[in-house]
């Protein structure tokens, strides 16, 4: 029979193991199905790229009050901006850009799939789809 302090180590070492081990499932498939994979296929313009920008950049840059002589109100305007390449730079965060051309200001990145679907829309000449 071992003496009770062995046990009570036995039993915190069960429930390290347990907590532990309760990560293990947590991939993104399990906890999102469906979204693990991102659909850079059938990217649209009013449903993947028009909300983000609505939502993150228009605030700034509108037609009315273009920061930076940048708008971003309508698809003509950002049109402009997805061809000369800026409108990837400052949202990947890539050179020739640096911090303070890094957009939003101060806020965070685009994550790697809505970049993923940014750049397949840009790739494809960036319709008004
Ligand atoms: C808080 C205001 C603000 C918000 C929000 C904002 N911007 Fe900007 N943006 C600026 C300012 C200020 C500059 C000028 C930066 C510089 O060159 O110093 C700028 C510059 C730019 C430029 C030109 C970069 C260059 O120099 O070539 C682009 C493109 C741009 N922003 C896109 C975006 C996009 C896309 C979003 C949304 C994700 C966004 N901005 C959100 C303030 C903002």
């Amino acid at each position: 029979m071992p003496e009770p302090r062995m046990i009570k180590h036995l039993y915190i070492a069960v429930i390290i193991m347990a907590t532990a081990s309760s990560c293990y499932y947590d991939n993104q498939q399990d906890l999102y199905p469906g979204q693990a994979q991102c659909d850079t296929a059938n990217v649209g313009f009013a449903k993947n790229i028009k909300p983000l920008i609505d939502a993150q950049c228009v605030g700034c840059h509108n037609t009315a009050a273009p920061t930076a002589g940048v708008a971003l109100s309508t698809h003509a305007e950002i049109l402009v901006y997805a061809k000369s390449g800026q409108l990837y730079g400052v949202l990947a965060r890539i050179a020739p850009y640096t911090q303070q051309q890094f957009m939003p200001p101060g806020g965070a990145k685009w994550n790697d799939c809505n970049l993923s679907k940014l750049k397949s829309w840009i790739d494809k000449g960036a319709p008004n789809n």
